[in-house]
């Protein structure tokens, strides 16, 4: 082969793989667009098909959630592959196999579980020539829950507090709490309704009359308690400023006292002083006078 020969034989090619890539539309993969409602504990089918209804026997069909390499359920070369298959699904899903004939791939699925509430998706391929499509599908798990549980959270302002518990619900888990107070009967009833389900489930409860008269003399007892230890605190606070200030006018006075001590020793001395001051002057006026006698002679 020459040159040329090469060149067209890449040309062909390349137009070969430009009509696989443009992937005519070889069927369409089809389901329902409203959810699929599945009651927890039956089973269940999850509607998926090709259109135009060719055969899907030689095809790829993989059912799976999030991870398309983790399938919820996996029909390859002419059978079932479990090897992959995503461990909460083990031993509950189907494909109808006389179905398969006329392009119905829609799987079963059994004992549906609340956890088995979520996206689907129904993807088929077809390999020779290579082609695929798929369809997503939701799935709306409503399960009943367990009895309501009431238990006693203890004593809460107004009265006692009770918790109504109730798990396995699907939607949601419902948990409620009230405060109730001291009635006729003291029973009290927690009811679960799930109007979808048309189901409910109720239980009762009996506080005994002792159980509020505990919590009231509680109450009681605050309410006295309280306002004692209040006053008791501001009695004491008086006393206690009382006594501070008699004391601190005690100090006053003793120091009071010793000032006028020391003032009538002041004043003691000073006499001193003054009785010293005038015996002096009296001795001067004789001197003075004896002087003036001496001049007298003098003249
Ligand atoms: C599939 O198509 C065939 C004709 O090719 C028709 O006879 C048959 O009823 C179809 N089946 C379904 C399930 O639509
Ligand atoms: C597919 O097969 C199932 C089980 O037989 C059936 O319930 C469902 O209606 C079929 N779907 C279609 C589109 O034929």
């Amino acid at each position: 082969m020459n040159g040329n020969g090469s060149e067209y034989l890449c040309l062909i090619l390349l137009l070969l793989h430009q009509t696989s890539v443009s992937r005519p539309e070889r069927f369409q993969v089809l389901g329902p667009a409203d959810p699929v409602v599945a009651v927890a504990g039956e089973d269940v089918v999850l509607p998926c098909y090709l259109k135009p209804n060719i055969s899907a026997e030689d095809l790829e069909v993989r059912w799976f959630r999030e991870d398309f390499l983790v399938p919820v359920h996996l029909y390859v070369d002419r059978k079932n592959n479990f090897e992959k298959q995503s461990k909460p699904y083990t031993g509950r899903t189907a494909l109808f196999k006389e179905e398969l004939k006329t392009g119905n791939v829609s799987l079963k699925l059994l004992k549906v579980r609340g956890s088995d509430d979520g996206h689907y998706k129904c993807y088929v391929q077809m390999k020779d020539p290579q082609y695929d499509d798929d369809h997503s599908i939701q799935l709306s798990v409503e399960a009943v829950g367990t009895e309501p549980v009431i238990s006693m959270e203890g004593y809460r302002e107004g009265g006692i507090g009770l918790l109504c518990e109730s798990k396995g619900w699907h939607p949601e888990p419902v948990t409620g709490s009230v405060i109730v107070q001291e009635g006729d009967t003291n029973r009290f009833t927690c009811r679960v309704q799930q109007q979808q389900l048309n189901q409910e489930k109720e239980t009762e409860f009996h506080i005994p009359a002792e159980m509020f008269h505990r919590a009231h003399a509680w109450r009681v007892a605050f309410s006295v308690l309280l306002p004692l230890t209040a006053l008791t605190l501001i009695g004491l606070a008086v006393l206690i400023h009382r006594q501070v200030k008699l004391l601190r006018k005690r100090g006053l006075l003793s120091q009071q006292l010793s000032d006028v001590s020391q003032q009538l020793d002041d004043v003691s001395a000073q006499k001193d002083l003054l009785s010293q001051e005038i015996h002096r002057a009296s001795e001067e006026r004789e001197e003075t006078s004896a002087e003036m006698g001496k001049f007298e002679l003098f003249v």
